[in-house]
């Protein structure tokens, strides 16, 4: 393996959204390719998929397959739910509950094989997953900052800015935000709409996922790496 100079490279980051289907795959997928480029060897984790069918959990196939990681797939997705719904109501109906030690276990032994690790949430923060723990306590229990990813569509501006409220009352470390523009080329309005996000946003900001063709995934240093590695497990206060 090549030798790095510092900063040590961070214990990882769980890819958070601000909805479903905003591009959290799509980000996570390009984070592990933007790490191996750069010979970190990384880990990956998609701990609770839900809405897996008979071709297995894609999304966990997907990072696995981005990070050139060899490890099971029980592990790397360890609670996989056929109902497409949030992980409380998938669980439920299959009669079975979701416990975050069962999910720690396999994060730690993904951990301790790899120098870090990238966990994909499911949905956004407060989705629940069990009783009153929601993805915000799960990433709470992984001990990762977040990277919050967004949609770059009019509403956007709200639902990122909620969820940054979110992680900052309940004092979760925010690495940074990556804005995924969509299969469609913004409107004007759309346009218009994300220069004022990236105001708000100042050097939260990490990057833009500009569309892509179907088959295709993020365009090569559309994440602004140094400025993640560098970003530590800094907290941010609002
Ligand atoms: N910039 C983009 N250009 C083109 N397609 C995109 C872009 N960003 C996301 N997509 C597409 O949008 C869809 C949803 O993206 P993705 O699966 O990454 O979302 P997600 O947040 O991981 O969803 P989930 O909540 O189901 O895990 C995918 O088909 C993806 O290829
Ligand atoms: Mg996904």
């Amino acid at each position: 393996m090549t030798p790095r100079s510092h900063p040590p490279t961070p214990p990882g980051w769980f890819v958070t959204g601000t909805d479903t289907g905003v591009g959290k795959t799509v980000v996570a997928c390009a984070l592990a390719e933007e790490l191996r480029a750069r010979h970190i060897d990384v880990g990956v984790m998609k701990p609770i998929e839900t809405g897996v069918g008979g071709q297995g959990p894609l999304d966990a196939m997907a990072l696995a397959e981005a990070a050139g990681a060899d490890d099971a797939l029980e592990r790397i997705c360890p609670v996989q739910l056929a109902l497409p719904a949030a992980p409380s109501a998938a669980a439920a109906a299959e009669g079975s509950e979701i416990t975050l030690p069962r999910i720690r276990a396999a994060f730690d032994a993904l951990r301790a094989r790899h120098e870090c690790m990238i966990v994909e949430g499911a949905g956004g923060l407060l989705v629940p997953i069990r009783e009153r723990d929601s993805m915000a306590d799960l990433a709470r229990e992984l001990g990762l900052p977040l990277l919050i990813v967004a949609r770059g569509r009019l509403g956007t501006i709200n639902h990122t800015l909620l969820t940054l409220e979110v992680a900052a009352a309940r004092g979760l470390p925010v690495a940074g935000v990556i804005l995924s523009h969509g299969p469609i080329p913004l409107s004007s309005a759309d346009a218009a709409n994300l220069s004022v996000l990236r105001g708000l946003l100042g050097d939260k900001l990490l990057g833009e996922i500009p569309p892509f063709d179907p088959g295709e995934g993020a365009p090569a240093g559309a994440i602004a790496l140094d400025r993640l590695l560098a970003s530590g497990t800094r907290v941010e206060t609002r």
